[in-house]
């Protein structure tokens, strides 16, 4: 039985029950599934490899359970309401029966091009229902699928193509943001330049742009499909392992190059199911009636994406809306527009989104009734006050619940969120943890900080079903970056608050990566796309707090020679990072210095070039053990006079 919490008495019962016996709980939740084999044992784990195993010897495929298993209950129901990126283009809605019978139509032409179990796939595509047929044609066949963001550039697609040493590219001639177009092929044709272990390449027509075609290494979707007769189109889901990889999703970290996160079939299912329908109180009962539309903003190319508009959404019977535009386009009333249009009930975005719409002012919201909306979300960076109050006033109409979900690409689905019309809210508080999910604070030295009114390092002290497994290809790396800064504990890189009332409050990252926008960068991954530019020596880059982004990137550059036309270098280098990486990476600000604050090692000192950005010029502690002090002298002379707002 897909049972949900109805009431908070509820929610600390089954909290409880979680802590105190987690395999009991967490197998009856995986009871209600379709299995082909049901498992031998609940949990194995240690956090010391680590190694983590839910649902042992269990046998099943996720798609079975997205798709198949709803055909007797909802074959005619709409599985996904597509919104095209021009409003006057026509929607699309796909029943669970078609999106069923396209996911087996598809597998079969991946089949047809070699693809085969434990094969890694790599998808890089704009926001079209293709997509998501795309990612469960491989969970269909056991093709371990990877996607990368449409907005990251060739050489990011490249590394993440090589890290996973992808047969097959899955991609669209083009597509469409905003008032732009987006080359896609022709970006993977230049990562695949160094690629040589890509022999095939599907291709979407999205955009008709012309495209160059490589006989024999690339099709046209629309081409495969039609070779595939109607009684030929069924495929039969690949028997996989509870614990067979289900995909890989690239994640930035401290050092340049991106970690492949790595996510397993039943316990990643069981957990995206159980928080999506708990979470966002999910009605997927209603047989013969209409089903709630559940609208999230987030791009497939995001764990969000995968999480909760793709999996969830599916295992739970629901009706998923996919916007392929983005919020500002035509006007900065787009997501209002569509939520009318549709009939929205609950919403999901970024923090970043709903502050750039407050800016735009409400004008934009004043068309738009609104009246549809029940439940509103927040995920990917702290919200602040400000933007909450907004959301909930403009948009929410102060009757909707707002769920502020704290998790990680890491942790595969939401770990600390209110359970909507449940939990009492408190703006920029996620609140509490959900079932099955035991947060603790740290201090510096690993101390587990108790009680109330603390405020140190979040780390997680038990497994729950959607943990990470490995970092692909390279475990030591996922014990070095999640399992070692606390031993014995999962080390989540962010600062954490538990107030009087035993609410959680994300305060921020601690470790070398920023948020920006809601998109995770690296700071070592930026500096390296800079320092491509040739006239650069070195670079450091860092993050300052910014109204719409949350936090902007600041980057200080030593140049080679001196460049007389500091307006033109700039233009260079935010193109060299547009790239080398994407126009996501690009610096907010840059400033030209001729030496970097370094210790006598040679350990770039992040915190004086934090405070400088963040404009705090006089507390920047004890520099007198610098290799070179006169350089922070400069530095803070030159923040206030050169730096250059791109
Ligand atoms: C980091 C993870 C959550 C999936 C999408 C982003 C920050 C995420 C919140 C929130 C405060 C948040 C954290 C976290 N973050 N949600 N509700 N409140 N901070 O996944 O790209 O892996 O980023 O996003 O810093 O560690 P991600």
């Amino acid at each position: 039985m897909f049972s949900r919490i109805n009431s908070f008495e509820e929610y600390q019962i089954e909290y409880k029950k979680s802590i105190e016996t987690p395999e009991a709980f967490w197998a009856e939740k995986a009871e209600a599934f379709t299995w082909k084999k049901k498992w031998d044992k609940v949990l194995e784990w240690n956090f010391d490899e680590p190694n983590v195993k839910w649902f042992s010897g269990g046998k099943l495929n996720i798609t079975e359970n997205c798709l198949d298993r709803h055909l007797a209950t909802r074959a005619n129901q709409t599985a996904i309401i597509w919104e095209p990126n021009n409003p006057n283009e026509a929607v699309r809605k796909l029943t669970y029966k078609e999106l069923h019978a396209e996911v087996c139509k598809f597998a079969n032409v991946l089949k047809n091009n070699g693809a085969t179990k434990g094969d890694r796939i790599c998808i890089y595509m704009p926001m079209v229902p293709e997509l998501a047929i795309a990612v469960l044609a491989c969970a269909r066949i056991g093709a371990i699928h990877s996607v990368v963001f449409g907005g990251f550039s060739f050489k990011s697609l490249s590394d993440r193509i090589h890290d996973a040493d992808c047969n097959i590219v899955i991609t669209a001639d083009g597509g469409f943001r905003g008032a732009k177009d987006i080359q896609l092929k022709a970006v993977v044709d230049e990562a695949l330049q160094t690629c040589p272990s890509v022999k095939k390449v599907v291709v979407l027509n999205r955009t008709n742009t012309n495209v160059q075609m490589i006989n024999g290494r690339d099709v046209w979707w629309h081409e495969e499909m039609a070779k595939l007769s109607s009684d030929k189109a069924f495929c039969e889901a690949e028997e996989m392992d509870a614990e067979d990889m289900l995909f890989i999703l690239y994640t930035s970290g401290s050092t340049g190059k991106p970690k492949g996160v790595v996510h397993t079939t039943a316990g990643y299912m069981v957990y995206v199911d159980y928080t999506f329908r708990n979470v966002f109180q999910y009605d997927s009962s209603p047989l013969g009636g209409e089903a709630d539309v559940y609208w999230c903003t987030a791009d497939v190319g995001w764990i969000t994406g995968h999480s909760y508009l793709v999996y969830g959404p599916l295992l739970a019977g629901a009706t998923t809306l996919m916007f392929e535009g983005i919020p500002t386009y035509p006007d900065a009333g787009r997501f209002w527009q569509v939520i009318d249009k549709h009939q929205v009930n609950i919403f999901y975005t970024a923090p970043t989104a709903i502050r750039s719409l407050e800016a735009a002012g409400l004008e934009f919201v004043a068309p738009y009734k609104l009246d549809s909306l029940k439940i509103l979300g927040s995920v990917g960076e702290p919200i602040n006050e400000e933007a909450w109050m907004w959301y909930h006033k403009n948009i929410g109409k102060e009757k909707c619940p707002i769920v502020d979900t704290w998790w990680q690409t890491e942790t595969g689905g939401i770990m600390i969120s209110p359970l909507a019309g449940i939990t009492k809210t408190k703006p920029s508080y996620a609140t509490l943890p959900l079932p099955g999910i035991q947060p603790v604070l740290l201090d510096e030295n690993g101390k587990e900080l108790l009680g109330n009114n603390v405020e140190g390092r979040l780390c997680m002290k038990f497994p729950w079903p959607s943990i990470i497994r490995t970092t692909y290809k390279n475990h030591d790396r996922c014990k070095e970056a999640y399992f070692s800064t606390f031993k014995g504990y999962y080390f989540t890189g962010d600062g954490c608050k538990r107030d009087e009332e035993g609410y959680y409050k994300i305060t921020g990252r601690v470790d070398d990566v920023i948020k920006v926008s809601g998109h995770l960068l690296g700071t070592a991954e930026i500096e390296n796309a800079i320092n491509q530019h040739p006239d650069l020596v070195e670079s450091a880059v860092v993050g300052f707090p910014h109204d719409i982004k949350g936090w902007g990137i600041y980057a200080y550059v030593i140049c080679r020679h001196e460049r007389k036309d500091t307006e033109n270098f700039k233009k260079e280098i935010m193109a060299t990072v547009t790239k080398f990486m994407g126009a996501i990476a690009k610096p907010d600000k840059i400033q030209i210095v001729s030496g970097l604050p370094k210790t006598r090692s040679g350990k770039i000192m992040r915190r004086i070039l934090r405070k400088v950005a963040e404009g705090d010029l006089n507390n920047l502690g004890d520099t007198s053990t610098l290799l070179d002090p006169a350089v922070v002298e400069e530095i803070k002379k030159g923040a206030l006079t050169d730096p250059i707002v791109a």
